[in-house]
């Protein structure tokens, strides 16, 4: 395209300054350019026109799938879509499901879980796994990808746990703002749901209470991150919070959102019922109803005519979607782009790596992992040979093929003979007995967990407990294959067990990762990023049923730490096949001033035989604060590589501005001059963690 084409395309006469080159080929229009267009459009649009743009279509006709523009043999279309105007070139909103993978009309890559992602630590992979989903989106013809999910999780019996990266604000903002930058090479993100959407069975009506404290502080921080990351669209959570409906509270959306934090992108409803009021969305500052208008539409241009919603706020949610549109949907959109490399080996490999790096170690008695000598294995439990990928709701993932646990460990055996079963127990044990070595693969599925109902216990289903209970009462070379997105309770069976690895789901190349972890070829060093309880009764109760849920600042590693309980395995936690020590703690500075920051350095290396990774994390407590605060809460991580014999310093930067509470007498962000103590270590366990201190002057 030229620029005298270009200009004609872009329908409103504007000259462009300069046409920058983003994405994959793709001639973009500068931002001023794009703020020009706009205000050239808005004039010659009607309001039914722009009414228009607030709302999605649903498809209804084998016609209109038809003519939706999606290629012959490519499923049936979007999880949603817009009409766009092509008069002046204004184009449809096209979205697809994520945060899996590019779900499920189409065969795409699937990624282990956000779980298992957030088990990484490894918030540059994370940006590549939105890479290839974003790429994927758009050689499908989307332009926006539902995702990240990062609703922290608050209990760990959330049926959607798994689509979130995990429980604490800090982590959830970087691995969910570098995922959004990942996608956003491609398309437009949309992070979700926004916000306190923390439960399935009630999702729809439940009343989250949550005070502005607790909510600026453990519910928001990493929805502010995205924001930093550009985030093009927000989606407002089916729950009410403090009394509305999500969508409908005007203190979240347009005050909180919009105006403290200056998003720039649109607000986009979840599906079907996530507002019940026209004036209230609109006013609220909901962009977009999806995914169609049943409270926008007609109603919401009665609500304009009656002076019930001004004209100014529907020009807001127009353009808040013509500036996303206008810089992600470039003339050239799908230049560059080729379905070829949908699942293809490049994006498989990511994939792969993630499972690699996303598995944890949890216990390794012997050690009986690595297997090594063995002539013959017994593999257990019928989740070896299925092929578990998660849910099945809205992060569903059609992979064209998944590699599941079984087949992984037959593709690397080699030599080694594999025996499968246990159908019943008297021939789990036998083939246990006979084996040199047990693998016992066990946990839930999307029956036990997903989008629309709550976890009902945390333990295993009885007959897994059982089953791994035979298999190693028969082998004591025995080793625990986990299946979850969630935490997990062991009570009964963990003792019994010299082996664990937590494998989550997985996703599509999940299952060779699982089999190079067990043979040794890939050494494990994924890190919980949630808190594994005993007991439930160590949680606070989940009111998965109520219709209003009381939150409190307080839930997982802060929640052990304040009640002073001991948790089966900490946040943070993971093993690896070498052995780390943690050394030489420094700090750049004993004091700082509240605009400065300090850097915090600590010596790692790897004592033992084998190359390994591991997650340095950086924890701050405070002292004498005259809030009520966590004993420490997780500001900073870092993964770091090391050879056997390697030693590495790695040093971490904490700005004083990290430290700061949320002081709601003077609606701001306040550091105290006071002193705070560094954990730095492994895991967030007291044992695990380098201690110093240092002050914030006033
Ligand atoms: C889910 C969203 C999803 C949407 C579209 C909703 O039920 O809560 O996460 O993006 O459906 O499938």
């Amino acid at each position: 395209m030229n620029r005298r084409e270009f200009i004609a395309w872009s329908g409103a006469g504007v000259v462009a300054a300069s046409l920058p080159k983003l994405g994959v080929g793709a001639a973009a229009l500068v931002e001023g350019d794009i703020e020009a267009r706009i205000k050239s459009i808005l004039p010659q649009l009607s309001l039914d026109e722009k009414i228009s743009l607030m709302s999605g279509v649903l498809r209804k006709t084998l016609k209109e799938i038809a003519t939706s523009g999606l290629r012959r043999g490519q499923g049936h279309g979007y999880t949603g879509y817009t009409v766009g105007i092509k008069r002046l070139g204004i184009p449809q909103i096209k979205c697809l499901d994520g945060p899996r993978g590019v779900g499920f009309f189409y065969r795409t890559t699937c990624f282990p879980v956000g779980m298992a992602r957030g088990a990484t630590f490894d918030p540059d992979l994370e940006e590549k796994v939105g890479e290839v989903m974003g790429y994927e989106a758009r050689a499908l013809g989307a332009n926006m990808l539902l995702a990240p999910c990062i609703n922290l999780l608050w209990h760990p019996r959330w049926g959607r746990a798994q689509e979130s990266y995990g429980e604490d604000p800090q982590h959830l903002g970087a691995m969910g703002s570098a995922f959004t930058r990942g996608v956003q090479k491609h398309v437009m993100a949309c992070v979700k749901h926004f916000a306190v959407n923390n439960v399935e069975d009630t999702r729809m009506k439940v009343d989250a209470r949550v005070d502005e404290r607790t909510l600026q502080e453990v519910f928001l921080p990493h929805f502010l991150r995205c924001v930093e990351a550009k985030a093009a669209s927000f989606m407002s959570s089916y729950n009410h919070l403090n009394g509305p409906k999500a969508g409908q509270n005007r203190r979240l959306v347009r005050e909180i959102l919009k105006q403290e934090w200056g998003f720039e992108g649109f607000v986009v409803t979840d599906w079907i019922t996530a507002i019940d009021n026209t004036i209230e969305a609109a006013n609220a500052g909901v962009d977009l109803e999806m995914p169609e208008g049943r409270f926008y539409g007609k109603k919401l241009k009665a609500a304009v005519k009656a002076g019930q919603v001004p004209v100014a706020a529907i020009d807001e949610a127009v353009t808040r979607m013509l500036r996303q549109l206008f810089r992600f949907v470039t003339p050239d959109f799908e230049k560059g782009y080729t379905q070829k490399e949908i699942a293809g080996p490049k994006h498989a490999a990511v994939a792969r790596e993630v499972a690699q790096k996303s598995a944890v170690l949890l216990k390794n008695q012997g050690p009986v992992l690595p297997f090594s000598g063995l002539k013959s294995l017994a593999v257990l439990g019928r989740l070896a040979k299925e092929d578990n990928l998660g849910d099945h709701g809205s992060s569903r993932v059609s992979s064209p093929r998944v590699i599941n646990i079984l087949d992984g460990i037959k593709q690397k055996a080699g030599g080694l003979q594999v025996s499968y079963g246990g159908e019943s127990i008297s021939e789990a044990k036998a083939l246990a007995a006979k084996a040199d070595a047990v693998v016992v693969v066990a946990g839930l599925g999307f029956k036990e967990e997903g989008e629309g109902h709550d976890r009902e216990a945390m333990g295993l289903p009885p007959d897994q407990i059982e089953l791994i209970r035979a298999a190693a009462g028969a082998n004591r070379k025995c080793a625990v294959v986990l299946v979850a997105g969630s935490a997990v309770t062991m009570e009964g069976w963990l003792d019994e067990v010299p082996a664990l690895l937590l494998a989550w789901y997985p996703g599509m190349e999940g299952g060779a990762a699982v089999a190079e972890i067990l043979f040794g070829e890939v050494n494990p060093s994924g890190k919980l990023p949630i808190i594994f309880p005993k007991r439930e009764d160590q949680l606070f109760p989940f009111e998965n049923k109520a219709l209003k849920i009381v939150y409190h600042g307080f839930h997982g590693y802060r929640w052990f730490d304040d009640k002073n309980l001991e948790p089966l395995f900490p946040f943070g936690f993971g093993l690896s096949y070498t052995e780390f020590k943690f050394g030489g703690l420094q700090l750049s500075e004993k004091e700082i001033s509240k605009s400065g920051k300090l850097t915090v350095s600590v010596e790692v290396a790897n004592t033992g035989k084998v190359a390994g990774e591991e997650v340095v994390q950086v924890y701050v407590g405070c002292v004498g604060s005259k809030v009520s605060r966590p004993k420490k809460e997780l500001k900073a991580f870092a993964r770091v590589k090391l050879d056997p014999g390697e030693k590495k310093t790695v040093s971490i930067e904490i700005p004083a501005q990290d430290l700061a509470f949320y002081d709601v007498a003077s609606t701001s962000w306040v550091v105290e001059p006071i002193e705070y103590q560094i954990l730095a270590g492994p895991s967030s366990r007291e044992s695990d963690l380098l201690k110093d201190r240092f002050k914030v002057l006033s």
